[in-house]
């Protein structure tokens, strides 16, 4: 539905060009809702821009259902283009009623729809989205949760193909964006409607997405579903980005079936080898492992010889409810974040940390595990 072909575009900045996008490539099936994951200034705006005609590309060719909307012979320019767009701002008239700002779409197209159509297309998408009877309200008298659900039923009343939404929860408390991330993906699903979703918030993109690209630097660095972008990523940014993993690097000091012992600055650890990692002695990897999969036990739970099993200090450990975050330390200086279940947690200063050799994932030092 939405095909977007080695896709860039270049700033000028101070003398120099930026490449905000620099030659991205991916499909979003029909129906589904596809997120570009990644850190500020990585390129998803700009992506989204271009996608919806704001932006003009350098190079590249943007296809939305049957028709190519860029390429070098070919500019659809927005306003035809089938799309809805949320901006992270809202972007909403402040001096309009609530019933204008979602027909404002209609009134600014280009055809002169009759009343009645207007009247009932407004009425449809505030239905959608939870407002219907705010239709006299001056959009500034809505709290911040309705001034989203206004932009997005703005972006709907055409019922356009495709929904491209950047960041639009980001303005919103914590409980508010929970909920608002439920309701978008419950009403994406219900209308079936090819969603384009931005977000530097990996808590969202995983909570919500049928496929997650992470973006770095204007290239895809992995795409997968929610599900493979966490269980397997591909490189130490995605590790780091996604779910936050504890990061080692080292050398490979022996492998055998099944296992790689890797010499890190906290002594040697035992991982279970990734297919598309070289694991030849003396290769430099990095391990990567999860605060969640990591075990603190007490002195008399050790098993002495055990591997993976190093004693850590704890400097901070955080209740939060069911879990609570640990804040360690290795001999050599190294800082880990652990969770664990809070009913587990013991209230020891010295403790042992280990590392099932199946939850540290070897991965390159540098660029990305290369795919079978
Ligand atoms: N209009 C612009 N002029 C100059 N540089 C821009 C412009 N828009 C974006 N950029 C630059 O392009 C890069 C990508 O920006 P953007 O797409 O907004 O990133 P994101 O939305 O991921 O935070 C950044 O380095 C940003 O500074
Ligand atoms: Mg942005």
């Amino acid at each position: 539905m939405i095909r977007i072909d080695t896709l860039r575009k270049q700033f000028p900045d101070r003398g120099n060009l930026v490449n905000a996008v620099d030659g991205l490539s991916f499909e979003v099936p029909e129906g589904e809702l596809y997120t570009l994951l990644g850190p500020s200034g990585c390129g998803k705006t700009t992506t989204l821009r271009c996608v919806a005609g704001l932006e003009r590309p350098d190079s590249g060719e943007i296809t939305l259902g049957e028709t190519v909307v860029f390429s070098s012979a070919q500019y659809v320019p927005t306003y035809q283009r089938d799309i809805g767009m949320v901006f992270q701002s809202y972007a909403i008239w402040p001096h309009m009623t609530v019933f204008e700002n979602v027909a404002f779409p209609l009134r600014v197209s280009g055809e002169r729809y009759p009343r009645k159509h207007i009247d009932e297309s407004v009425e449809r998408s505030l239905d959608q989205v939870g407002l219907a009877g705010y239709e006299d309200r001056m959009a500034t008298q809505l709290s911040g949760g309705q001034q989203q659900r206004l932009s997005l039923a703005r972006a709907l009343v055409r019922q356009p193909k495709v929904l491209l939404l950047d960041e639009p929860l980001s303005n919103l408390d914590a409980k508010l964006r929970e909920h608002m991330r439920q309701e978008i993906r419950l009403l994406q699903q219900r209308l079936n409607i090819t969603t384009l979703f931005v977000t530097h918030d990996q808590i969202e993109a995983l909570a919500m997405s049928d496929r997650v690209a992470v973006l770095r630097d204007g290239q895809i660095e992995q795409e997968g579903t929610p599900e493979e972008i966490y269980t397997n990523p591909a490189s130490e940014f995605v590790a780091d980005f996604v779910g936050g993993s504890n990061l080692v690097t080292g050398t490979v000091l022996s492998r055998s079936t099944g296992a790689v012992v890797v010499e890190t600055k906290f002594g040697p650890v035992t991982a279970v080898p990734t297919s598309g990692v070289s694991t030849a002695e003396g290769t430099d990897v990095a391990v990567a492992f999860r605060p969640e999969d990591l075990v603190l036990l007490e002195r008399g739970a050790v098993d002495p010889g055990a591997a993976n099993t190093w004693p850590v200090e704890v400097m901070l450990s955080s209740f939060t409810g069911a879990i609570t975050d640990f804040r360690v330390v290795t001999e050599s200086g190294q800082e880990i974040s652990v969770r664990s279940p809070s009913r587990n947690a013991s209230k020891e200063r010295y403790l042992f940390m280990h590392a099932p050799a199946a939850i540290c994932r070897l991965l390159p030092r540098s660029g990305v595990v290369t795919r079978a």
